[in-house]
C-alpha cells in the first residue's frame, strides 16, 4: 500500500470513527478531492498499469468502509441506484462523469423497483468528489473511459440492492 494511501486510510479512520454522519463524510469527501489529485493515485492507484474495473485498494477491518480504484472503459450509461445501506463517495480522477441525482416518490418495496424523477444533473470533473449519503438514488454516465476513485460505507460486492425506474 502506498504512504499517501496509507494516510489518506488512516484519516478516514478517524473521523468516521468519531463521526460518521453527514458532516463526518463531509470531512472524509474533502479529503478525498486531495487524495485525487496525488502523484500517487495518478501514477500508481490509477496509473498506466491499472485496468481493474473495481480493485478495492483498502477495506477497513474495523469499520468496513472501502476506498476502491475504478478503471472504467468506454461509454457507460447506468440507472438510478443507492447502495442500500451504506453511504458512498464518487471523486473523479480523469475523464468525466454525467451524474443525475433523483428524488425518490415511492420507495422499493415487496420486490417492486422504487419510482424516482431527477432532481439535478452535473457534470464531474477531475478533483472533484461527491458524497451520496445513505438512500441518496444517483446515476453516473459517460460517454468516455473514466478513472474513479469511490469509497463505499462498507463492501458493495456483498450487498444485496433495491432497483428503482423513472415514474
Ligand atoms: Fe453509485
Amino acid at each position: 500500500m502506498g504512504q499517501v494511501l496509507d494516510q489518506f486510510a488512516a484519516e478516514c479512520h478517524d473521523i468516521l470513527k468519531q463521526d460518521s454522519s453527514d458532516s463526518g463524510l463531509e470531512k472524509v469527501r474533502q479529503g478525498l478531492e486531495k487524495f485525487l489529485v496525488s502523484d500517487e493515485v495518478l501514477n500508481e492507484h490509477l496509473g498506466p498499469n491499472a485496468d481493474s474495473e473495481r480493485n478495492i485498494i483498502y477495506e477497513d477491518a474495523e469499520l468496513g468502509f472501502c476506498i476502491i480504484a475504478h478503471v472504467y472503459k468506454g461509454p457507460k450509461e447506468s440507472g438510478p441506484h443507492d447502495h442500500g445501506p451504506a453511504w458512498a463517495i464518487y471523486g473523479q480522477a480523469k475523464g468525466e462523469t454525467k451524474m443525475n441525482e433523483y428524488d425518490v416518490l415511492q420507495a422499493p418495496a415487496d420486490g417492486n423497483p422504487g419510482k424516482v424523477k431527477v432532481a439535478k444533473t452535473y457534470s464531474m470533473t477531475p478533483g472533484v468528489a461527491v458524497a451520496y449519503g445513505v438512500g441518496k438514488v444517483h446515476s453516473p454516465t459517460r460517454t468516455a473511459s473514466t478513472h474513479l476513485i469511490r469509497m463505499e460505507g462498507m463492501n458493495m460486492g456483498k450487498v444485496k440492492r433495491d432497483k428503482f425506474e423513472m415514474a
